[in-house]
């Protein structure tokens, strides 16, 4: 048995977290962008986090009426300068209680895509910072045939009155982040990693011809809602998703091209949308000149971001900067830190020079 650590307490936004002493900035970085607490709708306390974290890199701050973080970054270019939008979205996918019985069990419907095979004996945490376990309806059911409907949360009541959350009360999942090395593993991989990415370019971006607003949106797991606001508001000559994408390189995965560790994904299609071509060749040809490894993803089930940014207005060129994750929608996201670097790289390499979509 290892030596056992101190118990540690986990806050909402857990800034000083003495495990994330010693490693790797970038790692501490997304170990406290991951932890926070942000179900579709309540991004209120990541927005805080990011906005402490980009303070004084960006020339204007602004949050608009759906709680979008739009951060401008004003270009050295001659005017009139492209408008460059960077999307990544602040939320994660959760449950939220729909009724609590007798005995202070919760019941509760999602919030996104959640999987009832994910959730079995895993925990959710709400705002307050209860912790609640997911348990099953063991009798006259098989493990295969779990339904939401079959699920209940256990936030340790005995009984209605006694339990600590009510219905309408949110929750996320709640996993902490876990450092492998060359992988890490954190609850909230989507799309915390795309606003690690963001934070990132903020500040390596030392001068861009563009006028670049990264656009830290909400909502996005139940319908694209931030991004289609803040799309509209900002009006971009170009726009750029950065989202978490599966792979094909696990046992017995559904056939994909993409793997982990080979480099961002250069988005082509998925469900919602085709990038445009010029943005595509664009993100490819600059990973190309500046040597970083790159693939292409075609994602056969979901979309992101730039579906609403490209069909905002009149229409938008758009594309999608994946890092590729496995376990996509379940507690355990597993990124690679090469290709965490690397997506960052591409993008200060692109915002970097002139574009010309062609
Ligand atoms: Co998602
Ligand atoms: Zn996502």
């Amino acid at each position: 048995m290892a030596t056992a650590k101190k118990a540690t307490h986990f806050p909402l936004l857990d800034n000083d977290d003495p495990q994330s002493s010693g490693m790797h900035p970038l790692k501490a970085l997304t170990k406290r962008i991951t932890e926070a607490y942000g179900p579709s709708g309540y991004e209120q306390g990541v927005r805080e986090l990011i906005r402490d974290e980009i303070k004084g890199f960006a020339d204007e701050v602004r949050v608009d009426a759906l709680g979008n973080l739009i951060a401008r970054k004003k270009g050295t270019g001659p005017t009139p300068r492209k408008k460059v939008m960077l999307a990544a979205h602040m939320d994660e996918i959760g449950v939220i209680v729909t009724h609590i019985d007798e005995k202070g069990f919760a019941r509760f419907a999602p919030i996104g895509g959640v999987y009832p095979l994910t959730l079995f004996g895993q925990r959710c945490r709400f705002a307050n910072g209860v912790v609640g376990v997911f348990g099953r309806e063991i009798k006259d059911s098989t493990a295969t045939e779990v339904t939401l409907n079959k699920l209940f949360i256990d936030v340790g009541a005995t009984s209605k009155d006694d339990a600590p959350v009510g219905v309408g009360d949110p929750a996320g999942f709640w996993r902490d982040f876990s450092d492998l090395g060359n992988r890490i593993v954190s609850k909230a991989m989507d799309d915390r990693i795309g606003c690690v990415v963001l934070i990132e370019v903020l500040k390596q971006l030392k001068k861009s011809p563009h006028d670049v607003y990264f656009v830290f949106t909400v909502q996005e797991e139940v319908g694209l809602r931030g991004a289609t606001t803040s799309a509209y508001g900002v009006q971009p000559d170009l726009a750029i998703a950065v989202d978490v994408t599966g792979t094909g390189d696990t046992p017995e995965a559904n056939t994909m091209a993409v793997q982990l560790g080979k480099g961002p994904a250069i988005k082509v299609k998925d469900a919602g949308m085709l990038a445009h071509p010029a943005v595509k060749n664009l993100l490819a040809e600059t990973a190309k000149e500046a040597k970083i490894p790159y693939q292409f993803e075609v994602l056969t089930g979901g979309t992101t971001d730039a579906m609403a940014m490209q069909t905002t207005r009149e229409g938008v060129p758009a594309g999608c900067l994946s890092v590729p994750t496995r376990y996509v929608h379940t507690p355990s996201e597993m990124i690679d830190f090469n290709d965490l670097q690397n997506s960052i790289k591409l993008l200060v390499a692109v915002l970097g020079k002139q574009i010309k979509l062609d």
